[in-house]
């Protein structure tokens, strides 16, 4: 393991099958039950959340938590971050009250990379701006491996707010390193130029897209990243581009939804293909525990 986790794209599919082969343990052991683990004794974890996060957040304090480490929130409204203090004054502090490994969600692309040169303390990057979610990225292909038990020669349609979205970014790269098909769709104004030079095929329609895919993944649209006047109205959006069971059918047989949530329910996707036997969106969210207590495992081993 790498000191840092900061993005799939510098990432060997080695160091990938690595961080999946550990997450399929640590998901075995949260099956039965087993939450007393000591791999990160000793160990003091801390989460560093510029942005609002329900998911990463709860289940990297949870994955330190059933690893034995110790575990720390930082709530940035009530920090010296308030006060101006810099990502690196910030990030050295934790480190100097001995916090090994800082886990880092910030609304600026770059912003993990840049403060995990400067630091002895591993970083790992919890989501930055629209650049990279790795732990997303390897959460979805653990998912993908446990339901189809292998990801070469998989075809995933990635739909929906392609621009903005970092788990696209990180799926993207993660996918075609281990030898699957991404397939994308989203509004024009929603996919950024020259997307397909990653390696990607731009698909022209939601059915194009979706026909002879094994995994439909949804990506929500991010308003809250949006100028005004790359989106029509939600009900506009939703007939034209949502994933809708009738839409699925086009998809193979044993075709699987994923998102990584939060959802839109009615917007990017419906209420019944979230819940329906297909969706594996609440599996994802275990799955995103084991992954980050692999990480945590992983990195414990070396400290
Ligand atoms: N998927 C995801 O990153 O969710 P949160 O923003 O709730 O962490």
């Amino acid at each position: 393991m790498r000191k840092d986790l900061l993005g799939l794209e510098g990432l060997s599919r080695e160091e990938i099958e690595e961080i999946l082969d550990t997450a399929a343990v640590m998901r075995e052991h949260l099956d039965k039950g087993e939450i007393n683990l000591d791999y990160a004794k000793g160990v003091s974890v801390v989460n560093l959340f510029y942005e609002n996060s329900t998911r990463t957040r709860t289940s990297f304090e949870n994955a330190a938590k059933f690893l034995g480490a110790n575990q720390v929130n930082i709530a940035v409204g009530n920090s010296s971050v308030a006060k101006g203090e810099s990502i690196y004054d910030t990030v050295k502090t934790l480190e100097s009250i001995k916090n090994g490994i800082v886990v880092i969600r910030h609304n600026m692309a770059g912003a993990p990379q840049y403060v995990a040169k400067k630091v002895n303390a591993r970083v790992i990057n919890a989501g930055d701006g629209q650049h990279e979610h790795p732990t997303q990225a390897l959460l979805d292909m653990l998912t993908m491996k446990r339901h189809f038990g292998k990801i070469e020669g998989l075809t995933v349609a990635v739909i929906g707010d392609i621009k903005y979205s970092r788990v696209a970014r990180s799926n993207i790269f993660g996918l075609l390193k281990m030898g699957a098909k991404v397939k994308l769709f989203g509004i024009k104004t929603l996919m950024p130029k020259g997307i397909e030079e990653m390696g990607a095929i731009v698909c022209d329609s939601i059915e194009q897209a979706i026909s002879s895919s094994d995994v439909v993944m949804g990506l929500r649209i991010q308003l809250e990243r949006q100028t005004s006047g790359q989106f029509p109205t939600v009900k506009e959006y939703f007939n034209e581009y949502g994933i809708t069971m009738e839409r699925m059918k086009l998809a193979n047989k044993n075709a699987i939804i994923m998102h990584p949530a939060p959802v839109n329910r009615g917007v990017e996707i419906s209420g019944e293909a979230v819940d329906c036997e297909q969706s594996r969106i609440f599996d994802q969210v275990t799955n995103g525990l084991a992954v980050r207590m692999a990480i945590i495992k992983l990195m414990a081993e070396e400290k």
